[in-house]
């Protein structure tokens, strides 16, 4: 545990530097939270939040997603379990009277002895940005009501706010997550997410799981978008019950604009919003040299404009800077390859999930090493992104307590906690990070930062340095 920050006032500076540099050499804090240990409960399948919603064919599972590249167009999906029904959306902005229409495509997959229900998916363009847009579905039967509000248009001192989830599942503790995020103070506009989504894969791949988890996550998810990255639990590869097509329910239910990034797949791909650039990354397709997603990747960091797009963000789902011992150095093969560019184009921030912990990395790389000159740790680098680990959404696998020790240099901070955190940009050169453990008052930050954008403001922003 280090000095609290509320102590730093009062200790004089040469002190200050000295506790400072025993605090680097001890690596950073490893939080002292004490927190009641209780199992991770799945909610049952007759919960509340699980309920469908009544009459016939009624849509369910409602959500949306960023629809095109610079946040003009949204996806909207839903499903309906008696009958593929209308597969068209009414739209209409909040101070307009005339209504739109779009028509969308259905689909179903089967998956062993499941069968989906009809999965739809309507793609809305030419919105106006910075506008609310009320929407519905299940046309000329059970019609839903929903509304979403569009981004500012793309610029670099828009403001704009995003919530951070990872590894969410469907147990009470979940749920106290996603309320955790709807009632904290500071109000996000947009989820990106680290993936690991349902967990139906724990149920021996029963996808009656896949169903409840769109049912529980309607509440926030219809009305913002959720940028989804994919984790371990959607390859749903199941060789053993003849399933070897992986991804398959989450690429059926979940879709991305990946083709407007040029991506040739709903694995990795990249978005604008207001004033970020977000790189979604696949930790579980290839990404050797020669491989689509490298080749990918390596064409799109050139094509970021800082000046349009200050903050650059990273998604992935396995950490590469993880100091648990759970799943520890699973990222290191996907580092190797892609940290010499994140470094070359000053990365503001990635975040992960999988481990089911919180942790944040101090500005590192370890970009040195060649095969011969031994340089293989860990260094300061104010070119570097922060890593983050956000795995601590509340599935039913339960926390991540066990850590490496001593804590590394590179870990700023780590807690065994569930919660969300919230990313909040101010202009081009401020943005506000706060983490949220569950256990607290939905105000209070258990974990912050400001982060200094590294392309227009990149002086040393870290724990030692505030
Ligand atoms: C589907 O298959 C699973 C796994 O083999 C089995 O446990 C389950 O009972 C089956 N369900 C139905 C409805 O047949
Ligand atoms: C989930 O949380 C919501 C909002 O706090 C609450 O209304 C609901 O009863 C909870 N459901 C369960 C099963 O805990
Ligand atoms: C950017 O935001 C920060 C934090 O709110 C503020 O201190 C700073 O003055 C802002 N910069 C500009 C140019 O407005
Ligand atoms: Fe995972």
């Amino acid at each position: 545990m280090g000095v609290p920050s509320f102590l730093w006032w009062s200790v004089p500076p040469l002190l200050c530097l000295l506790l400072n540099l025993a605090e680097l050499c001890n690596g950073g804090i490893t939080s002292s939270f004490v927190r009641k240990v209780e199992k991770t409960i799945d909610m049952p399948l007759h919960s509340d939040v699980f309920r469908a919603p009544p009459h016939y064919n009624a849509p369910q599972q409602v959500h949306i997603t960023q629809g095109d590249h610079v946040g003009k167009a949204v996806i909207v999906s839903w499903v309906t379990m008696n009958g593929p029904g209308s597969d068209t959306v009414v739209y209409w902005s909040e101070n307009s009277k005339q209504k739109n229409k779009a028509k969308g495509m259905v689909t179903t997959y089967k998956f062993h002895n499941y069968t989906s229900g009809y999965i739809h998916h309507c793609t809305i363009m030419n919105l106006k940005f910075n506008t609310k847009y009320y929407y519905e579905v299940g046309i000329g039967r059970t019609a839903r009501t929903f509304w979403f509000i569009t981004p500012p248009q793309v610029g670099p001192d828009v403001p704009y706010t995003f919530g951070l989830m990872g590894d969410l599942g469907q147990s009470y503790d979940s749920n106290t997550t996603l309320t955790h995020y709807e009632l904290n103070p500071t109000k996000g506009k947009a989820v990106l997410f680290v993936g690991d989504l349902s967990y139906a894969d724990n149920y021996d791949y029963n996808n009656v799981r896949w169903d409840t988890w769109g049912r529980f996550v309607e509440r926030i998810a219809a009305y913002q978008p959720w940028i989804w990255t994919a984790g371990n639990h959607e390859i749903d590869f199941a060789p053993e019950l003849g399933e070897t097509q992986p991804f398959k329910p989450y690429t059926h239910r979940y879709p991305v604009p990946y083709k407007a990034s040029k991506s040739s797949s709903p694995l990795w791909y990249s978005i604008k919003r207001a004033s970020a650039y977000i790189i979604v990354l696949s930790s579980y397709s290839a990404y050797g040299k020669y491989t689509p997603q490298n080749t990918w990747l390596e064409e799109e960091l050139p094509k970021v404009n800082r000046r349009e797009t200050p903050w650059l963000i990273v998604l992935m789902h396995s950490p590469w800077y993880n100091s648990y011992n759970y799943h520890f150095m699973e990222g290191e093969t996907m580092r190797v390859m892609y940290e010499p560019w994140f470094v070359k184009y000053k990365v503001d921030v990635v975040f992960a999930g999988h481990v089911h912990a919180y942790e944040r990395s101090e500005r590192v790389s370890n970009i040195a090493y060649n095969i011969i000159n031994g340089n293989c740790h860990p260094v300061s680098d104010q070119s570097a992104p922060v890593y983050i680990t956000i795995g601590d959404g509340g599935n039913l696998e339960g926390l991540t307590a066990s850590m490496t020790e001593p804590q590394p240099k590179y870990s700023a901070f780590r807690e065994a906690s569930f919660g969300h955190a919230i990313f909040d940009i101010k202009n081009r050169t401020h943005a506000y990070y706060s983490w949220h453990r569950n256990q607290d008052g939905y105000a209070v930050q258990a974990d912050s930062l400001w982060f200094y954008n590294r392309f227009w403001h990149p002086v040393d922003d870290s724990t030692s340095a505030r």
